[in-house]
């Protein structure tokens, strides 16, 4: 047989070729859950477990995937979920991927662990990204973030609430990206790893700005690399509750959407501290193992929460259809994670603009053959039997 290079179409296209060309190290800390990545392969395999219906003879003609969420117009109710360091694997990689969510009409969100600053991304794009935050022990460190993000025309925080602590991520564990709540054996060589001089010279980061750009200004007086690692470290705050999100609510002017919520009563938290929308989410399974899927968790939380704030999920999103799922399930719009950071990784801005081109042909054409021709007719009737069937 004459091999082909063939054009990446999918997400798993995408994951080969990021695979391909990224250092393992790197490869597998987007690839990789936490413990034995049973809850990341249940947010996958749960997607597989809903059924459709295929329904005919209806007026299919002309189908819109357009969305308004928070206020916000967008051409699908897809949205790129916030990952940390996405400029170690592609060249200026936060850049490149909210280029291509601009030019596809979707929202980009910049990671508080993101390599690219707030400043260089805002002059590359011309409307607003969005901006994760982790919440930091000092408060004030947190206003200044906030602040650069609001001088920068973001409007939308994003503040995750499932990493009180990082989980026990063993691929990175084994590979030496580890902080210090992590066993002493690999400690302190992630930072040698990520700057490298052979892959700050195969990604063309020489002579970049790399580590983390927008708390890199916020470390007192660093002297390298790990200095702003042990900044970092230390200024995760597992102490964090349901009161700071009332303090950032008070002093953040702009939408508030709390990523990372599983349970119904934290769901009527997060909607009681004034959060504008809430992502079901469970870090993509890299958090605690044994978790459900977020999928599964969905449709309790979208009912609990009715009209009060717009739910959305993330987790094992892999195509439209899954995104037509989603949907039916109750979800306003979904986050994708690790699709478009191996897009990024394997073709660049390019990569990240026509998955997202896939995915919007992947749902226009889920509904077109599920007989619905706009997303507020996606709802439970398109979905058969008992959803998560074995
Ligand atoms: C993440 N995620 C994440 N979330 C967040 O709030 N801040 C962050 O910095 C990161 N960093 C990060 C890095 C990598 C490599 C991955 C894969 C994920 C979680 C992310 O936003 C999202 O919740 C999941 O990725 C969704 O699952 P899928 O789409 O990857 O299956």
């Amino acid at each position: 047989m004459p091999t082909y290079n063939l054009a990446p179409v999918t997400t798993l296209d995408y994951r080969r070729l990021a695979e391909r060309r990224l250092p393992r190290f790197l490869f597998d800390y987007i690839d990789g859950g936490c413990n034995q990545e049973q809850t990341m392969a249940a947010n996958c395999n749960d997607f597989a477990r809903i059924g459709l219906k295929q329904r005919v003879m209806v007026n299919v003609e002309s189908v819109s995937t357009q969305t308004t969420l928070l206020g916000q117009d967008m051409s699908m109710p897809i949205m790129l979920a916030p990952v940390g360091m996405a400029g170690m694997m592609a060249r200026r990689g936060e850049v490149q991927a909210a280029r291509a969510a601009e030019k596809a009409r979707v929202p980009y969100t910049l990671s508080t662990m993101g390599v690219c600053t707030l400043e260089e991304i805002n002059a590359q794009v011309d409307k607003p990204i969005w901006f994760q935050l982790y919440m930091l022990r000092d408060r004030s460190a947190v206003e200044t973030l906030l602040k650069k993000a609001l001088d920068n025309g973001c409007n939308t925080l994003v503040f995750t609430v499932d990493l009180a602590v990082p989980g026990a991520r063993h691929r990175d564990y084994r590979n030496g990206m580890v902080g210090k709540v992590t066993p002493k054996v690999a400690v302190g060589k992630a930072w040698q790893l990520l700057t490298r001089p052979q892959w700050v010279y195969n990604v063309g980061l020489k002579g970049q700005p790399h580590g983390i750009g927008n708390l890199r200004e916020l470390v007192p007086n660093p002297n390298s690399l790990s200095d702003t690692k042990d900044w970092i470290d230390d200024q995760f705050d597992p102490s964090v509750t349901w009161k700071d999100i009332e303090w950032l609510r008070k002093i953040w002017p702009g939408k508030l959407i709390i990523k990372g919520v599983m349970e119904v009563d934290d769901a009527r938290a997060a909607v009681d501290v004034g959060a504008d929308a809430l992502v079901v989410s469970n870090h993509g399974g890299r958090q605690l193992d044994g978790v459900a899927s977020s999928i599964r968790k969905l449709p309790d939380v979208a009912r609990a929460v009715g009209s009060q704030a717009e739910v959305y999920v993330d987790g094992g999103i892999r195509d439209g259809v899954d995104v037509f799922k989603a949907l039916a399930l109750g979800a306003k719009g979904v986050m994708i994670g690790r699709p478009w950071i191996w897009a990024a990784a394997g073709a660049g801005e390019q990569g990240v603009y026509d998955l997202l081109q896939v995915f919007q042909w992947e749902l226009e054409t889920a509904m077109k053959l599920a007989g619905v021709v706009s997303l507020d007719q996606i709802n439970a009737d398109v979905l058969d039997g008992e959803v998560f069937r074995a």
